[in-house]
This record gives C-alpha cells, structure tokens and sequence, in this order.
C-alpha cells in the first residue's frame, strides 16, 4: 500500500510537470507572455521583404529571428510596439531577404518566442499563384473554424500558393475577444504563409485603427489608416493593388487618383485588384448606394488602367461577371469576381436586384452557398475559396466549395483568360503619395460625387424595384 501510494504520487508528480510544461510551451496563450496574433504580411519587394505583426499582453521587446540566418544577412526596420485597446501592438519589417528562398522564422522579446513559421519568397520568374477568401465574418471560435477549415483546404488544393488574399470582414465587430478567437483557429494556419490583407467595413468602419493595427503593411502611400489601407506589390509578372472601401464610406477620389498613377507605374503584363465592397452582386448589400457606387467611380479606373481581374467580398456568394469595360460587356475588359464567403455567413441571391443594379447578362457564373432564393445544390453548402495560377500568358481561376457536410472539396467554377504580352507601359514615374491636406480638400468633392449618385441615379432606381422587394419579403423573406 506504502509502495502504491509513493508510485501513484510520483505519477501525479509526472502528470503536474507534464501539464505545467505543455501549458508554458503553447505559444497562442496570451498570459504566457508569448506572442499572438502572429501574421506576415507583403509589405514592399516581395522576392526581399515581409512586415510582421504580433501581440503581447504585457509591454516587450519586439525582436524577429531566422534559423539557420545570420543576423547580418537582412535589415529590421520600422519596429514598433505600441499598446492597442489594453495589449501591445508589435510591429517590424524585414528587408534584405533572398530571392526564392523558404524562411523559418519565430517573433518574440528574445525569451518567449512564437513557434516557428515559414514564408517563401518571390523568386523572379513570370509565375504566381495565390488563394483568394474572404468574408470569415465570424464572432466565436466556431465560426472562425469554418474559414480555418476552408483555408486548410486551400492550401491542399494549391500547396504552393505564393500568398493568401483576404478580401475583408475579418471579425464582426474587431473587438479583442474576436480577434483572439480568429487567432486561436488561425493561428498556426497563418504563421505558414504571406497574406495580402484586404480591409473590410467590419474590420474598419466605427472599429477605427484596427485593420492598420492588425498587419504591419506598407502605408506610405495609403491615403488614410482610419479604416483601412490601400497599397500595392509586385508578384511574378503581376501587379497587384489593394484599395480600402470604407474610404469615405466608399472610396475616395484621392484613392482613386492613387489607383490610376499606380497601375500606371507598372509595365507587368497581369493587373489584379482587390478590395471589399461588391459593386456587381445579388446579395443582401448589393442594394445600398456605397457599393454600388463603385459601379460609376472604381470601374472607370480599372478600364483606364486595363486591370485584368478584380476580386471582393461583402456580399457572401459567388458571382463571376463576364468581362466587362464602362459597365458593358467587352471581351477585353475586368473580369469581376465576387468571392463567396469562406466561413459560415451565407447570403441568399437578392431576385429584385436583377437587372435593376445588376444586369442578368453580366454574369458567367453564379454560386450560391446556402438554401432559398436561387440556390441549386447540396454540394454547395460550404465555405468558398478561389486558387488563381498566372503562368506567362495564361491566368487561371478556379473556384472551389468545401461541402460542410462531407468536407469535399468541390470545383465550382473554371475560368481562363489568355492575353498578349508586353503591351502595358509605364507612363507614371511621379510621387504617388497623398499629404494630409490634399486629402482633406478632396473629402467634399468625394462625398459630392457620392451623394450625386446616390440622389441622381441610385434612388430613381432603387424606388422602381420596392414592389418587387415588397414581393420577395413576403413570398421568400429575403430583403
Ligand atoms: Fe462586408
């Protein structure tokens, strides 16, 4: 019996130290002193710099490392650690990084480290690839799973995509708790690869700074931080730009000023752009005036610029437009891709939109991922992503559901474009930054355009479908 209990008290010893070790060992506890919220993001040349983004709950030093690379090989700049909403912000890029080459990396004070995680950089051929999500939009670590499991997914559909975009909607309301819980299911998903970060309404209008104090981007030619960040980079032999659609509650004409010298500073053969707000949608926003906007003002844009494809969220389903120029359709014009939502918050298709904001020829593909108004199968029900190939002249988008259900991974849609080279030219090589005062002479101006549409074009047409919403309340309650 002595020797029982002297066995049975030394196990428990065991199980103690065995329990105490792994809690001090997980790197996500946010009492532990190490790291959360990790994220590396493009910020710069993608073939030699990251921005890196971390939290602590107690004030620390703000330090990076990489194995088997010597300190000296790469530049930190821009380190900043700041308290944000009662935790510290961490913040630094790396410069200085090689070509084409995989880096194991881990972010800390120089005692508690995060665990490892890995990027790869751009290795200067004419190839790219990327996994387009958005609209995770979730509140708990339920939710945040579903967008989780739909990324997994994605990487074992494209394991060698170069970054992730996230067309926006992050959390619901960007507050501590959701973002933790975001982390808690992300969290070793997102320290394996580069995003490319899209700010959506939830992550910037009314929750200010918080999508600017989430990712350490590169802001110098941001026309505001408020609510989100407009920026650009190269990958492969694509430019890509990233716009804020809560600029002045939809975009402003200093960011449209900056889209337009940006993608006229690039003689890449591709032109991508990603942002939130969907301005060619049959969801449940694809009715309000912010977004529809984009329809006169964003669009003009991207015909001038010749941009290629255009990826956004808010919307919560899948919709590709044929190609479009000055909203008709064009073989040689922006393919719109509304990109379904990656987690659990579905919209059914708005029928009263229909040729009212959104011409019904317009639309090459539509996929709706949840049951009502229409919907069309079983295998649809899942949370959607896009893997997009760009291989010389070729893009390739395919779209993928991953049925709840059954976890399949179902292809939905597949769409080519095929385009000649060495036809874009650089004809902007200017500053493209905006100071404050220039964006503040342009606010009246923007919210007057804005207001225009919204009394001149938008309300006259959206007065003619209320009896058709009237309709599709009572007979679907879908508003
Ligand atoms: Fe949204």
């Amino acid at each position: 019996m002595k020797n029982f209990k002297r066995i049975l008290s030394v196990v428990l010893c065991v199980c103690l130290l065995t329990t105490s070790s792994i809690g001090f060992a997980y790197a996500e506890d946010a009492t532990s002193g190490a790291p959360t919220r990790v994220s590396v993001v493009v910020n710069g040349d993608t073939s030699s710099s990251r921005g890196f983004c971390w939290y602590t709950a107690q004030q620390a030093d703000t330090k990076i490392e990489f194995e088997g690379v010597d300190a000296s090989a790469y530049t930190v700049k821009d380190v900043v650690c700041e308290e944000w909403e009662g935790n510290f912000m961490h913040k630094l890029v790396v410069t200085g990084l090689e070509a084409g080459v995989t880096y194991t990396y881990r972010v800390g004070d120089g005692e508690n480290w995060s665990d490892w995680g890995t990027f790869t950089t751009d290795n200067g051929d004419d190839k790219v690839s990327f996994i387009n999500i958005a609209d995770v939009q979730a509140s708990d670590y339920e939710g945040f799973m579903k967008g989780a499991d739909t990324l997994t997914a994605a990487f074992a559909t494209l394991p060698g995509a170069d970054f992730v975009s996230n067309c926006g909607d992050f959390t619901n309301d960007s507050t501590n708790e959701e973002w933790d819980a975001y982390d808690k299911a992300f969290a070793a998903l997102n320290r394996t690869y580069t995003l490319a970060p899209v700010s959506g309404n939830h992550d910037g209008l009314g929750v200010e700074y918080w999508f600017n104090n989430m990712f350490a981007l590169d802001t110098s030619e941001s026309v505001q931080v408020k609510d989100g960040v407009n920026y650009s980079y190269d990958y492969g032999n694509a430019h890509f730009a990233v716009l804020n659609t809560n600029d002045l509650l939809s975009i402003s004409y200093a960011q449209l000023k900056w889209l337009e010298n940006d993608m006229n500073s690039t003689d890449k053969d591709w032109k991508i752009v990603f942002f939130h707000k969907a301005p060619y949608s049959l969801g449940k926003d694809a009715k309000w005036p912010d977004a529809l906007y984009l329809q006169k003002s964003l669009t003009k844009v991207l015909d001038e610029c010749n941009v290629d494809m255009a990826f956004y969220g808010h919307d919560h389903q899948y919709i590709r437009t044929k190609p479009l120029t000055d909203n008709k359709i064009d073989e040689n014009g922006t393919t719109y891709v509304l990109s379904g939502t990656a987690g659990g918050k579905r919209y059914e298709v708005r029928p009263f939109l229909k040729n009212h904001f959104l011409d019904e020829d317009f639309i090459d593909r539509i996929v709706i991922q949840r049951e009502g108004v229409g919907f069309e199968k079983e295998e649809y029900i899942g949370g959607c992503f896009e893997a997009v190939e760009i291989n010389g002249d070729t893009l390739t988008l395919k779209t993928y559901i991953v049925n709840d259900a059954t976890g399949e991974t179902i292809l939905v849609d597949e769409y080519s474009v095929t385009k000649k080279l060495g036809e874009n030219k650089a004809t902007f090589d200017g500053d493209n930054t905006t100071s404050e005062l220039e964006y503040i002479l342009g606010v009246v101006p923007s919210f007057l355009g804005l207001a225009v549409y919204a009394l001149g074009e938008w309300l006259p047409e959206f007065l003619s479908l209320v009896p058709e919403l009237l309709y599709s309340v009572i007979k679907y309650d879908v508003f």
